[in-house]
């Protein structure tokens, strides 16, 4: 059994992934209603995209201390290791609640433009997908998120504490939403979602280029 995150490696004496990925579920919850608690979801969501955050976690590109203390010295290989292990898991069940406040009419409105027209920035369905439930390989889909992480995450590539693989097409669409419309489009799209289906293949030409998709 491997107590010590920093001592873990991909050794097989140091007892069962499921056991040593038990840690991960005191925050990732993966049956709860996900989408009240600030700690993301992350079973079922594909294996390129968890190997891209734990990489980030762990080489800095992306700031949580609780993230970055636990994944400091652990392999590639591991870390795919684990990221496999989640994208196997099934996806949690995001029925139920979620954390959003009831929007005006106004401000329901600039959250649709936003999300499926744009503004001064591109729309998010062009990349999310107009599902928002991304493209299964690199772009996440934005289903299950509370507003609060969404926020937060929006805040963090504005302020350079999540970067993801230049070019970091989500640091200039961050950039380009106001504090006001952060928020509407936060809240707008955690109401969003009701009902489960899977990501739909994306095939459009992106608005900005990510390193993500590299
Ligand atoms: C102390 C609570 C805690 C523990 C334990 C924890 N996490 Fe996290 N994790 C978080 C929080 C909070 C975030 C979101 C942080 C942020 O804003 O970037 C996060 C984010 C993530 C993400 C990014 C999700 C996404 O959708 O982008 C992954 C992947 C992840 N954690 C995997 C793990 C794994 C694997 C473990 C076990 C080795 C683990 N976490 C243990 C709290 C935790
Ligand atoms: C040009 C393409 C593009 C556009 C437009 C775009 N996104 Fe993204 N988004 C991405 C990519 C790529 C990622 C994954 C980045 C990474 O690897 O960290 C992402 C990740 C995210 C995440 C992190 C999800 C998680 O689980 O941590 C959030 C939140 C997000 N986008 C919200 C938005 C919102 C809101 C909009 C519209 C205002 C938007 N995105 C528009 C490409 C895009």
């Amino acid at each position: 059994m491997c107590l010590l995150w920093s001592s873990c490696t991909l050794a097989g004496d140091l007892g069962d992934l499921k056991q040593r990925l038990a840690a991960c579920e005191s925050c990732h919850k993966h049956t709860d209603n996900a989408q009240q608690s600030y700690a993301p979801s992350i079973s079922g969501k594909p294996v390129e995209y968890l190997y891209q955050q734990l990489l980030n976690y762990r080489d800095g590109r992306r700031l949580n201390s609780s993230m970055n203390t636990m994944l400091t010295y652990l392999s590639d290989d591991y870390l795919h290791e684990i990221a496999s292990y989640y994208s196997e898991l099934p996806e949690t069940d995001f029925t139920g609640e979620s954390d959003a406040r009831k929007l005006s009419s106004a401000e329901a409105i600039t959250g649709k433009e936003l999300v499926h027209t744009g503004a001064t920035g591109p729309a998010c369905s062009t990349c999310h997908g107009s599902d928002l439930r991304g493209d299964g390989v690199a772009i996440p889909s934005l289903r299950g998120l509370s507003a609060k992480y969404i926020a937060a995450q929006l805040g963090a590539w504005r302020t350079g504490t999540r970067h993801a693989l230049a070019p970091d097409c989500m640091k200039e669409v961050a950039t380009m939403l106001t504090g006001d419309e952060l928020n509407v489009v936060s809240q707008w799209i955690a109401h969003a979602f009701e009902e489960a289906s899977t990501p739909q293949a994306i095939d459009v030409e992106m608005p900005l280029p990510c390193g993500a998709l590299q």
